[in-house]
């Protein structure tokens, strides 16, 4: 018997889901300071006293999330060693995309005991779903946890700092304790806040610091070490992955996403070893896949006008003038049936934006004598990437 794929029988992972997003890690490296903070902001919970309100920050893939989940696992067990602690709910949301009314919604939902029906989504307001919240606290009583994940995302935060931690004081809960866990992007959040929630959130605050390329070592050599074969995966692809990621934010997802596409490379090339050149293929794959993810976020119109700088790119005229890119792209969504913009200026100003995002190069031209300035614009990336972007993006839609 033989088809397409009796001749696939080696590969390089033993466990590849190690290397998933989705993984959580049982053992948290080069995080300890981050983690002591975390324990002593979280140690009342032990004896039963009402826990601080607990900040962590940073940037994408610095480990906020990570960390928090290992550190919410430990404190359960704990928990259950200690007699002087209540009993510990921990509820988890991520709040992007989110209104108050929903986060408080979803929240309530999970505390509701399985036979009842759920909060409704229609006809009461974010105050009553927070009066039901209060209540199912109290009714389940013990120490609850809430996680808001990207808690910046969120419409009205300031509302809901302004309510929750003070549940107690204010006799809304009494037979249980609340402390909130809030995880940002967003250095400055603090400073978004309303005065009249600065004024009263009482609060500890953790920051998460870029990994250097030694750190980002350490964490791949212990997923390695369970994701591949033995001597599936040379000590220098490591090392690589760890250099390029250090040298860019310091990020472990997208150090952890180098070494898992540069592994899928060495095998869709039939290698049986995962070495430097797999990685940097790997660092290719990973960032045109980033810039994919950033062009589907554009709006259409933005979409729209990549598209036709693509295409004149290809044809060879650019850079080209805005007025040039306009008729282009009026051509373009007319083509996807959707009515342009009218104005010159609203083009200019999506090629400003798009500038500003790093998709454009933009060229400041003098005319002569005459004196006017104008500006001409190409693509700082591949054409081809948002061409095969929005063909992707047309058949999905199909
Ligand atoms: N110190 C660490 N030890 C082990 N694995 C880690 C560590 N830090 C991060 N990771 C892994 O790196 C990936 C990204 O980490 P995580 O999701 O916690 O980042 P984050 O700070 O929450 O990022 P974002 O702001 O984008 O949500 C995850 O797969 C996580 O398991
Ligand atoms: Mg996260």
């Amino acid at each position: 018997m033989s088809g397409p794929f009796a001749d696939i029988t080696e590969t390089v992972f033993a466990e590849k889901s190690v290397l998933s997003e989705s993984y959580q890690p049982e053992e948290i490296l080069e995080r300890d300071e981050e983690i002591d903070a975390f324990s002593h902001a979280l140690q009342d919970v032990l004896f039963g006293r009402e826990p601080e309100n607990l900040f962590l920050y940073g940037k994408a893939g610095l480990g906020k999330t990570a960390v928090t989940k290992y550190m919410m696992e430990e404190l359960k067990s704990e928990v259950k060693t200690r007699d002087e602690a209540d009993e510990l709910h921990v509820h988890e949301i991520n709040c992007n995309g989110k209104t108050l009314f929903m986060v408080v919604r979803r929240l309530t939902n999970n505390l509701l005991p399985p036979e009842a029906s759920s909060f409704p989504k229609r006809g009461l307001g974010t105050g009553d779903a927070f009066e039901e919240l209060y209540q199912q606290l109290d009714r389940l009583g013990g120490t609850h946890l809430i996680v808001f994940d990207e808690i910046d995302h969120l419409d009205d935060v300031n509302t809901l700092l302004y309510e929750l931690p003070r549940a107690r004081s204010n006799d809304q809960i009494s037979d249980s304790l609340v402390g909130i866990i809030g995880i940002s992007n967003n250095y400055t959040f603090r400073q978004t806040l309303s005065s009249k929630v600065k004024d009263t959130l009482m609060e500890t605050e953790i920051s998460f610091s870029p990994y250097d390329a030694g750190e980002l070592r350490t964490i791949l050599h212990d997923r390695a070490d369970r994701a591949f074969v033995d001597g599936g995966c040379d000590d220098s692809a490591i090392a690589k992955a760890a250099a390029l990621s250090a040298q860019d934010m310091g990020n472990a997802r997208q150090a952890l996403d180098l070494l898992r596409v540069g592994a899928e490379e060495a095998e869709r090339q039939d290698d049986n070893i995962v070495v430097d050149t797999h990685i940097e293929e790997a660092r290719t794959l990973v960032q045109r896949g980033r810039l994919r993810n950033k062009i589907r976020d554009q709006t259409e119109h933005a979409q729209y006008i990549l598209e036709t700088i693509a295409k004149l790119e290809n044809r060879g005229e650019v850079p080209a003038r805005s007025k040039t890119i306009q008729d282009g792209y009026e051509q373009v969504a007319e083509a996807y049936g959707t009515t342009p913009l009218t104005t010159l200026k609203s083009i200019q100003d999506h090629l400003s934006d798009l500038h500003m995002l790093g998709f454009l190069l933009r060229h400041e031209r003098n005319q002569g004598l005459s004196g006017g300035q104008y500006y001409e614009y190409e693509l700082d990336l591949d054409p081809m990437i948002v061409l095969e972007t929005r063909e992707d993006i047309i058949q999905s839609s199909e």
